[in-house]
């Protein structure tokens, strides 16, 4: 198989894995799609509200600088005409004038002729890749919104509320998670590039000449937040933005880079914003948006750094680094190794077999202990136990918990399966607490 074919299998392999077991489905599937939009099942649900909740956990209620924001996803039209999105927010589009197909025209091997019929190629015109609406009963110029192609705006015109809520003092950051939406020209990679996607965004705002000490901060959480999610250090890359290739309002960016099963691409991005946006919604909306030195009575516009995660990419990421396959016990296996801390399911709990009703009795017990205190834990009786490791490690539980007839009648012992490496300890069951705690760390 050729390296550009291995990479095709494993991408259709874990697309394929996603579906079967529910983690994420082709949007509007039943209606044969809607290109670039996917629906998340239970099992990819969990994980991503876990990525979620640990991305809050660090870069929000773990420190003392940061302020929460769940802004509208539609915001006034003067929003975009300040930031520029209206004017600029645009990929180069081109058709082929025979298929009539459209491409980004930076994203094909040649410009003059299409990847697909070989045809002759038009000119390429910039494409507004936000979505427009109306807003209201009436649609005319004045009710034209959009949907927003970033959350990083609703931070920064909720700047004012913050400080006059909080009183916060410089540096300090508005933190957000909520979906964002670009109307692709091309989407792909299965959810990499989606229409419709969900950003962790920061805007941390500090005094100018501080802003190499900040950057060098958040590079480094970015990269420690990689490895939180259990990504493997030898698949992240930083990638120096070119002065060329930046955006007009930033002095320097850091792409985090990430080997997906198609390539190396864009995971994470870091920016220096300077004031540019701040400035701009000032001037746009004639309110003063600056910050007062308590101490110099100096009056300023406070300058932006912005560490900005997608958070479909976080999942895809993990997805991609936790598929594995192996030969356990001679027979070809796949299963998600996830880290524990983002694992959908914790702990599977299972009576040796379901008809015998007092193992059912005994399982059903030691799982409603289990999750009072774990809270992902999934009670399974469904088909073998050798079907249900198979089902349990394609959904990456890191341990199964199983109650057989010793376990009644000799020692209130059970069998404890370690995912990764299939082997099987046997456990007293006041013992499972602490035994849990310490290896879902
Ligand atoms: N506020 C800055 C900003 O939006 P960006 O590089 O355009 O910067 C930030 O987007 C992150 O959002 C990207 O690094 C990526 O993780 C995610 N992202 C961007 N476009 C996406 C898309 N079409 N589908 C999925 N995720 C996307």
């Amino acid at each position: 198989m050729s390296k550009k074919d291995e990479k095709n299998q494993r991408m259709e392999d874990l697309i394929s894995l996603c579906k079967r077991r529910g983690f994420i489905f082709q949007g509007s599937e039943i209606y044969g799609g809607l290109a670039g939009t996917w629906d998340y099942g239970h099992f990819g649900l969990a994980l991503k509200n876990n990525i979620k909740s640990l991305w809050w956990k660090k870069f929000v209620t773990d420190r003392e600088d940061m302020y929460g924001i769940d802004a509208d996803i539609l915001m006034n039209q003067k929003v975009w005409q300040a930031t520029g999105h209206a004017e600029n927010f645009s990929d180069p589009l081109i058709e082929c004038k025979k298929c009539k197909k459209r491409f980004r025209a930076d994203k094909i091997p040649d410009v003059k002729k299409c990847p697909d019929c070989g045809g002759e190629m038009g000119e390429p015109k910039q494409f507004n890749m936000m979505f427009k609406t109306h807003v209201g009963a009436i649609e005319d110029a004045s009710s034209v919104s959009y949907l927003r192609p970033e959350t990083a705006q609703g931070m920064f015109v909720n700047y004012k509320n913050v400080i006059d809520a909080y009183h916060p003092k410089l540096p300090f950051g508005m933190a957000q998670i909520g979906k964002a939406f670009r109307n692709e020209i091309s989407p792909g990679d299965f959810t990499f590039r989606s229409r419709e996607f969900e950003q962790m965004e920061i805007e941390y705002l500090i005094k100018p000449d501080s802003w190499k000490e900040v950057f060098e901060h958040f590079r480094k959480e970015m990269f420690d937040w990689t490895n939180l999610i259990g990504l493997k250090k030898e698949h992240v890359y930083e990638h120096e933005i070119s002065d060329e290739d930046r955006a007009f309002y930033s002095k320097r960016t850091i792409d985090f880079e990430f080997d997906f099963p198609f390539g190396r691409e864009e995971l994470y991005g870091l920016a220096y914003r300077t004031d540019y946006d701040l400035k701009r919604h000032s001037d746009f909306s004639g309110i003063e948006l600056n910050y007062l030195d308590e101490e110099t009575k100096e009056r300023f516009i406070p300058h932006c750094i912005e560490p900005s995660f997608g958070l479909d990419r976080s999942v895809l990421a993990v997805l991609s680094d936790a598929y594995t396959e192996d030969n356990l016990g001679g027979e070809k296996r796949i299963f998600m190794k996830f880290s524990p801390n983002v694992a959908p399911v914790k702990i599977a709990v299972f009576p040796l077999l379901k008809n015998k009703p007092q193992l059912v009795e005994k399982a059903k017990e030691v799982y409603k202990n289990l999750k009072k205190e774990f809270g992902a834990v999934m009670f399974d009786d469904n088909g073998n136990i050798g079907k249900r490791y198979r089902r349990q490690d394609e959904i990456g539980t890191p341990y199964c918990v199983t109650v057989d007839f010793e376990t009644i009648e000799k020692d209130n012992m059970v069998t404890v399966r370690d995912r990764d490496t299939g082997t099987q300890d046997r456990i007293k069951i006041e013992d499972l607490f602490a035994f849990f705690k310490k290896a879902l760390q």
